[in-house]
């Protein structure tokens, strides 16, 4: 909470009304006015483009359908928008990655998170066409910003 700017207006939604219980206890603990709202990533309850920024910090492994959450974030960006994500993903390592692959099943079933999601590809695929990812732990911890095209004068 503390690393966002307030002189604008921030939202957060999460599917969990728990998690953002928790989340409310921390806005108010560092006395920050954040909008938060119980939602589901694939389905935001969201205008169209009324966001210079969303950001997702370990969310989309557990998103059921990942291009929908990314389709919705690139829908609610304003064109030039911002898509920021930190996200643990599939090892690129074919021995690393076959083994997550592997494990996922059971990873998924204790901890209903995804641990071989190619997200750079997901949010590709979702349409956002300028997308950069670096390398944060072991290949697996990415940072990922992606920009929504900017509008083309007609
Ligand atoms: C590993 S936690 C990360 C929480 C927080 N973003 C952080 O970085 O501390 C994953 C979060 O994703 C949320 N989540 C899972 N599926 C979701 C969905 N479809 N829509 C919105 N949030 C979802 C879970 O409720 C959970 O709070």
């Amino acid at each position: 909470m503390a690393h966002y700017p307030h002189a604008g207006n921030v939202s957060a939604i999460d599917i969990s009304k728990r998690m953002l219980e928790r989340a409310k206890a921390r806005t108010e603990r560092r006395g920050v006015s954040v909008d938060l709202r119980v939602m589901d990533a694939q389905h935001l309850q969201l205008e169209d483009a009324s966001f210079d920024t969303v950001v997702a910090t370990f969310v989309f492994c557990s998103v059921p359908d990942p291009v929908a959450g990314f389709r919705e974030a690139l829908r609610v960006l304003r064109p030039g928008g911002q898509l920021l994500l930190l996200e643990h993903v599939r090892s690129e390592n074919a021995f690393v990655g076959k083994l997550m692959d592997w494990l996922n099943p059971l990873v998924v079933r204790l901890t209903g998170a995804n641990i071989n999601r190619r997200t750079v590809a997901n949010v590709r695929h979702a349409g956002f066409t300028e997308v950069q990812d670096s390398n944060h732990l072991f290949n697996i911890v990415r940072l990922i910003e992606a920009t929504k095209a900017p509008e083309t004068p007609s």
